[in-house]
C-alpha cells in the first residue's frame, strides 16, 4: 500500500538522462536532501543536474513520518557518554539548528507544506531512570525540555518533551523545492568515475558528484557498508483514533511511535534490522494495539520505512573519502532523516561553494573516527555478516515447496540449489536466487512486505527479484525453472 503522503500529493513526472551531460555539481538520489541540496545550489547560480533512480520522492521521503526534532530516542544521555560533551554538544546544536533552519526557509520561501509547531516526547510506562537520565544529559546541553505525566497518550506514561519540534508534508516540501532544478528519473546510475557517472542511456561529468542516495552504492573508497547497517520499521495511518496535537516516541517494548495528521493518527512501531523478520506479524500487531486504544479505528494507510544504523550513531556527511575530495556524501541518517537532510544539505551546498563549515557540523565528518562508540556496532555487524555469507553455504533449506501455502515464502532447497520460493494467490511458484548480488549473503524472506531482504547490509528484492533498495545496485537472479513441485519456468517481466 503506498503512504499517505504519495495518496495526497502527486509530484511532476521527469524524463530518464538520454545522452552526455556537463554541470558543476550531479547530485544522486531525489529525496529531501538531494532537493534540498540541488535547491541550495541552484540559488547561488551552480548549475546542478539530480539523477533518481526511480521517481523523485519515490524513496524514503515517502516513508518517512515527518517529525522534524532534535529530540533522538535515548539519544543525548548515550552520545556524552560514548563520545563526549564537545561532540555531543555539536550534534544537539546542529539538530536543534536544523529545526529552525527548515522553519526559516519554509516561511522565507513561502512554502505549502503543512508546517506546523509540536513539542516531541519520550514516554515510557516503565521505571523512569533512562527517561530521567535523557533529561539531565538534555540539559547538560542546554535542550529547553521537561518530565512530565500530563500526556496526550491512550495510556498513563511519563514523558521527556522538547518543545518547538514540527511536522510537515514531506512531499508537498519536495514539490516547491523542485522549481526550476534539472532532474531526470527513472536515472539509476550505474558507475562512477572521478568526475563522470553513467546510466542506463546517458552520462554526466561534473565538478562534484554528490551521493544522496540513502546508501551510497559504491563500495570502495568510503567502505561505507561496512559502517552501517539498515533496519525497517512499520507505519499506520489511522482513521478514528485519539486526536493528538504532538508527536510521541515510546522507550518500551514495540517502541510505538504516535504522530497526528490532519484527522488522521500516525502510529508506528516494529523496528527490526532489515533480513530479520521471517516470522513477520508487524502490521498485525500494530493494528492489535491499534484497536486496543481505540476500537472502531479504521486503518486507511499502511507501509514501512528503511533507515541506516551508521556504527557510532551519528549520520556521515562531508567528503565521501580522503581520496575524493570532489565526491560528497550523506547517509547514516537513523531514524531521524529530516533534521539530518536539512544539515547535510546545509553541509553538503557549503562544501561545493566552497565556504566555510559551521564549527557544530564537524561531528558528521565521515572521516571521523569514535573507536568507545563503533567497537559494539562494528562486532555485531561482522557477526551479521558472517552469518549471511556462511547461511547461504551451509544451512539447509528450511520448507518443501509444495507445504508453502498462497500468499506465502520460504527458502526451499530443489535439485540440490537452494531458492527462495514464494507461492503467489493463484498457485504458481515463483523462485529467486537468495545470493544477495550485492555482496553474496543470503537473502531472507520477509512476510510482512512479501520481499526478499538482505541482514548484511539491507538490499531488498521483491517476489520476481526486481531491486527494492540497496546498496545492491541491480536485480537478484530469477532461477530459470524449479521442477517436481507443480511449478513453471520463471523470467522477469520484460527479459527473454
Ligand atoms: Fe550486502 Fe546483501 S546487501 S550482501
Amino acid at each position: 500500500m503506498d503512504s499517505i503522503w504519495t495518496q495526497t500529493v502527486t509530484l511532476p513526472a521527469f524524463p530518464a538522462l538520454e545522452g552526455h551531460v556537463q554541470a558543476d555539481a550531479a547530485v544522486i538520489g531525489g529525496g529531501i536532501t538531494g532537493l534540498l541540496t540541488a535547491h541550495l545550489l541552484r540559488r547561488e547560480g551552480v548549475s546542478v543536474v539530480l539523477l533518481e533512480a526511480d521517481r523523485v520522492g519515490g524513496g524514503q521521503t515517502n516513508r518517512t513520518t515527518a517529525k522534524l526534532t532534535a529530540q533522538h530516542g535515548l539519544k543525548y544521555h548515550s552520545l556524552i557518554q560514548q563520545v563526549g560533551i564537545k561532540t555531543a554538544g555539536q550534534y544537539a546544536r546542529a539538530n536543534l539548528e536544523a529545526v529552525e533552519r527548515l522553519r526559516r526557509l519554509v516561511k522565507e520561501w513561502n512554502i505549502n507544506c503543512d508546517f506546523q509547531d509540536c513539542t516531541a516526547y519520550l514516554y515510557t510506562q516503565g521505571p523512569p531512570a533512562a527517561l530521567v537520565a535523557e533529561y539531565n544529559a538534555c540539559r547538560r546541553l542546554g535542550m529547553d525540555v521537561f518530565l512530565t505525566k500530563d500526556t496526550q497518550l491512550p495510556f498513563p506514561a511519563q514523558a521527556l518533551g522538547l518543545r518547538n519540534q514540527a511536522l510537515f508534508h514531506p512531499l508537498k516540501l519536495l514539490a516547491a523545492l523542485l522549481d526550476g532544478l534539472t532532474v531526470f528519473e527513472h536515472s539509476r546510475v550505474l558507475e562512477v568515475k572521478g568526475h563522470t557517472l553513467r546510466t542506463e542511456q546517458g552520462s554526466v561529468t561534473a565538478g562534484t558528484i554528490i551521493f544522496a542516495c540513502h546508501y551510497p552504492f559504491v563500495n570502495f573508497p568510503g567502505w561505507y557498508f561496512l559502517r552501517q547497517h539498515q533496519e525497517r520499521s512499520y507505519v499506520l495511518a489511522l482513521e478514528g483514533a485519539g486526536a493528538m496535537g504532538d508527536c510521541y516516541l515510546g522507550l518500551d517494548g514495540a517502541g510505538l511511535s504516535f504522530r497526528p495528521l490532519g484527522d488522521l493518527l500516525l502510529l508506528g512501531g516494529g523496528g527490526h534490522r532489515t533480513g530479520e523478520n521471517r516470522q513477520g506479524g508487524k502490521y498485525a500487531e500494530l493494528v492489535r494495539a491499534a484497536e486496543g486504544f481505540w476500537p472502531g479505528c479504521r486503518v486507511v494507510s499502511r507501509w514501512s520505512a528503511q533507515d541506516c544504523m551508521p556504527m557510532d550513531g551519528i549520520p556521515y556527511i562531508g567528503s565521501f573519502s580522503k581520496n575524493r575530495p570532489d565526491w560528497l556524501v550523506a547517509t547514516g541518517f537513523q531514524k531521524w532523516g529530516m533534521t539530518s537532510s536539512v544539515i547535510a544539505a546545509e553541509v553538503l551546498s557549503n562544501l561545493v561553494l566552497g565556504r566555510k563549515l559551521s564549527p557544530d557540523h564537524a561531528v558528521f565528518s565521515p572521516q571521523r573516527f569514535h573507536g568507545k562508540a563503533s567497537v559494539k556496532q562494528l562486532a555485531g555487524d561482522t557477526i551479521q555478516a558472517v552469518r549471511g555469507l556462511s547461511r547461504r553455504v551451509l544451512a539447509p533449506g528450511r520448507i518443501p515447496a509444495e507445504t508453502l501455502p498462497a500468499g506465502h515464502g520460504g527458502i526451499v532447497k530443489l535439485n540440490g540449489e537452494k531458492v527462495g520460493v514464494y507461492r503467489t494467490e493463484d498457485g504458481t511458484l515463483l523462485a529467486v536466487s537468495v545470493k544477495c548480488p550485492h555482496l553474496g549473503c543470503q537473502l531472507e524472506w520477509n512476510p510482512d512486505e512479501k520481499s526478499w531482504d538482505c541482514p548484511c547490509h539491507g538490499s531488498r528484492f521483491d517476489v520476481y527479484g526486481h531491486l527494492l533498495d540497496g546498496p545492491a545496485q541491480k536485480d537478484g537472479e530469477c532461477q530459470e525453472e524449479i521442477a517436481g513441485c507443480n511449478t513453471k519456468k520463471l523470467q522477469l517481466p520484460g527479459s527473454d
